[in-house]
């Protein structure tokens, strides 16, 4: 099976946590988009719908779903998003797509968050995919110089806006033993948005799809 065959039924197994009146956050990336392709097929169980993104969002309508803001309806019964890494924690790296920022909000707004990958992207620390921090345009000098104080090499995302009109900066090389601390470290540097690290908020159910099939991971 390749990697996207793994995607498409890790997204298919989290089709079982969206039960009927669910209040839906949905993620992005390819993972994601598999899954929206699928909704239509449990259209009926879903009360209302968030995205965290313009590009999901328009796949949802695409659909003929019709997306509200998190503004309007408020907590969510459940989120859906993949993600770059996770540990057996399920404290994940998150950022890849560039919208880190709303799928942290749509996370930390929801009652479950189900996470969909594949079995690449299990790992023993996180650090090994660069690590996506999303900051204020005027900042990313300044931010860019104390990650490279903390030993990290950090290469901006060129030509890339996010959502809400900021830059990312990818950063490599970065060891994360203790993802709740580096998360907490890197959020307050000033001029940082939101960095992609998701310990503080990770994960309730981890779907890790392989050649065998789809295996369950809860914390
Ligand atoms: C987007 C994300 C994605 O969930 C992450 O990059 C995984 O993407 P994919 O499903 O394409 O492998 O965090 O910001």
């Amino acid at each position: 099976m390749d990697a996207s065959q793994k995607k498409q039924s890790a997204a298919l197994a989290a089709l079982q946590f969206i039960e009927p009146g669910t209040r839906l956050g949905v993620g992005t990336g390819s993972t994601v988009n598999f899954l929206i392709d699928m909704l239509p097929d449990v259209r009926d169980r879903i009360d209302r719908l968030v995205s965290s993104s313009k590009a999901s969002t328009a796949l949802l309508e695409k659909h003929g779903f019709e997306v509200e803001t998190l503004n309007e309806v408020g907590d969510l019964d459940v989120y859906i998003d993949g993600a770059d890494e996770s540990n057996k924690r399920l404290q994940l790296i998150k950022g890849g797509g560039g919208a880190l920022t709303r799928e942290k909000v749509l996370a930390g707004a929801a009652r479950r968050f189900v996470c969909i990958i594949d079995d690449s992207k299990l790992v023993g620390m996180l650090g090994k995919f660069p690590l996506p921090i999303e900051v204020l345009p005027m900042a990313q000098e300044f931010v860019a110089k104390r990650l490279v104080k903390m030993r990290g090499q950090p290469i901006w995302r060129e030509g890339f806006v996010t959502d809400n009109g900021n830059h990312i900066l990818d950063v490599h090389d970065l060891q994360i033993p203790n993802p709740l601390e580096m998360e907490a470290r890197i959020n307050r540097i000033p001029g940082v948005v939101t960095v992609g690290i998701f310990a503080d908020r990770s994960a309730d159910i981890l779907l890790i799809a392989s050649d065998t099939g789809v295996r369950e991971m809860r914390v």
